[in-house]
């Protein structure tokens, strides 16, 4: 069975496509059939690391991945995941959390960084780190009841009127940025594993609220996705790769 998809194929005649990334990003498949071999710990954790090197939104980084290791968490998991077969053929299985109610924390861990890192550099910088941190961003993140995010929306459709203002700003819209960066962290976590030598495939087809409950985490921490790992075995590729033609998704303005 072909992997690699006929537009990627014309692509690959343009000498510029033939990198070693490249093969990583056509190599790459979703897999929903695994050989029962492991994905052994050190490889885990060196692709976690990996991932945590992925850009976020202010640099808050609020992720978090759980390696379920328990053989009981991890059928339950299994379950959770409507027993879907990327899930319960593999032999591992990770769970990205986006831990939007860590906002706060996040804000003190990159102050202690520029008080310690980059406090004593002569421009204005820290003073401007510190602002962002301790006024900007809790402007953005803190709300009650929605209450709040309502009132920034007002806010920001009035000064929106005069100049740019950034409009993502109620709850719902925030929470929608941390999954973004989550999402970015996600992705280099499964291309990591493909640099290893490993397979997976990305799920939120999944009772968040039990895999919630599986991880005994509390309600402001929220499921980003489970990615199962693992080796491919036969029919662990679906089919060949579909991806629109290239007119249809890039454009020059
Ligand atoms: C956010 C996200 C959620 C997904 N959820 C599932 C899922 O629950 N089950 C599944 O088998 N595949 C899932 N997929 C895999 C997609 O179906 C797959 O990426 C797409 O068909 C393209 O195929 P490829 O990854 O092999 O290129 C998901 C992918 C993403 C990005």
């Amino acid at each position: 069975m072909p992997l690699v998809s006929t537009r990627c194929l014309s692509l690959h005649k343009n000498q510029a496509m033939n990198t070693p990334f490249r093969a990583l990003l056509e190599h790459r498949r979703s897999i929903r059939n695994y050989l029962p071999e492991q994905v052994p710990d050190d490889v885990i954790k060196r692709c976690i690391e990996s991932a945590t090197l992925a850009p976020s939104s202010s640099n808050l980084q609020l992720w978090e991945y759980y390696h379920v290791k328990s053989k009981d968490k991890k059928a339950a998991l299994v379950k959770a995941c409507m027993s879907q077969p990327a899930a319960k053929t593999a032999p591992n299985l990770i769970v990205v959390v986006t831990r939007h109610d860590y906002w706060k924390r996040r804000c003190d861990a990159n102050l202690d960084f520029f008080r310690k890192v980059a406090w004593d550099e002569p421009d204005d910088k820290p003073i401007r780190a510190s602002t962002y941190f301790t006024k900007t961003i809790p402007a953005l993140y803190f709300d009650f009841l929605g209450i709040f995010g309502v009132l920034k929306k007002v806010f920001s459709f009035f000064q929106g009127l005069r100049r740019p203002m950034f409009r993502e700003v109620r709850a719902s819209q925030v929470l929608t940025m941390s999954h973004k960066s989550v999402g970015l962290g996600a992705v280099t976590l499964m291309y990591a594993l493909a640099a290893e030598g490993y397979d997976s495939c990305p799920m939120e087809g999944m009772d968040s609220k039990r895999v919630r409950k599986i991880l005994d985490l509390p309600k402001g921490a929220k499921i980003n996705m489970v990615i199962s790992c693992g080796k491919r075995a036969e029919g662990g590729v679906y089919g060949p790769r579909f991806r629109l033609p290239i007119d249809e998704v890039f454009f020059e303005v």
